[in-house]
């Protein structure tokens, strides 16, 4: 079974977040909603009843204590979330979140048993200077540090095909020979691990593309950002698995 992830980022509200988990249909897929903060616990009750599970955006790097403005694993466990996003490029980019902090979010996440969901991927300038495979191996390894035998989900999500960092109206995917051979990168260097460790696919995932991408077998799943805002585009990707 795929893993369909929504991030909804900094969208919608509480209110209209109860009508979205009333509109998820066809279900052939594990669904899980990355909702902002404030939404979670409302959502709780509803998510479950319709086999939908909650993640958290973004974890404190600490467990608790004076660090105003922050959100521990454990308030994140109490408000329903089995998952948790940890390094988004867009906490990597605009929050300057470094692999370190990004470590100890998932040591933090797995103590409370929340399965973390380490999103890794290259820039277009480090893609265009050959840096692909070092940037991946350094983003995976810098956030598995310590970490022998946990379950995660590694999302590769490389930062030129998010619609977030592409300039246009026209945005556009990885090819799926870039998508496959980064998996296949991924997946070797996870062989060590003892884990069942799911990789998936993240970047401009929509109702167009998500049938040629989820149809791959090294892809276990997708995080998809824009398309997960309307139930009718998720529908029909949750669809397409
Ligand atoms: P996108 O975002 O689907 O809008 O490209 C994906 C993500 O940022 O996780």
């Amino acid at each position: 079974m795929k893993i369909i992830i929504a991030n909804w980022k900094m969208n919608l509200t509480p209110k209209e977040s109860q009508k979205f988990i009333h509109s998820i249909k066809n279900r052939k897929s594990e669904t899980v909603i990355a909702a902002p903060f404030t939404f979670l616990s409302g959502m709780s009750v509803l998510a479950k009843k319709n086999k939908i599970k909650l993640a958290g955006q973004n974890v404190c790097q600490f467990n608790e204590g004076a660090y105003t403005g922050e959100i521990s694993a454990k308030m994140l466990k109490e408000a329903g979330c089995s998952y948790c996003l940890v390094g988004h490029s867009e906490r990597r980019i605009y929050f300057k979140e470094t692999d370190a902090q990004i470590n100890q979010k998932v040591k933090n996440l797995l103590a409370q048993k929340i399965t973390p969901i380490i999103c890794i991927g290259e820039t277009a300038e480090e893609r265009k200077t050959g840096l692909t495979v070092q940037v991946l191996k350094k983003q995976l390894m810098g956030a598995l540090a310590g970490i022998k035998n946990a379950s995660v989900v590694i999302a590769y999500e490389p930062v030129w095909a998010i619609s977030t960092f592409q300039k246009g109206n026209k945005v556009k995917s990885a090819g799926l020979d870039d998508i496959i051979s980064a998996h296949i990168y991924i997946k070797s260097l996870l062989k060590a691990y003892k884990a069942k460790i799911r990789v998936i696919y993240g970047g401009t995932v929509n109702p167009e593309n998500s049938r040629d991408i989820l149809n791959l077998k090294e892809v276990e799943g997708a995080l998809v950002g824009g398309a997960s805002l309307k139930s009718s585009s998720f529908n029909a990707i949750i669809k397409n698995t």
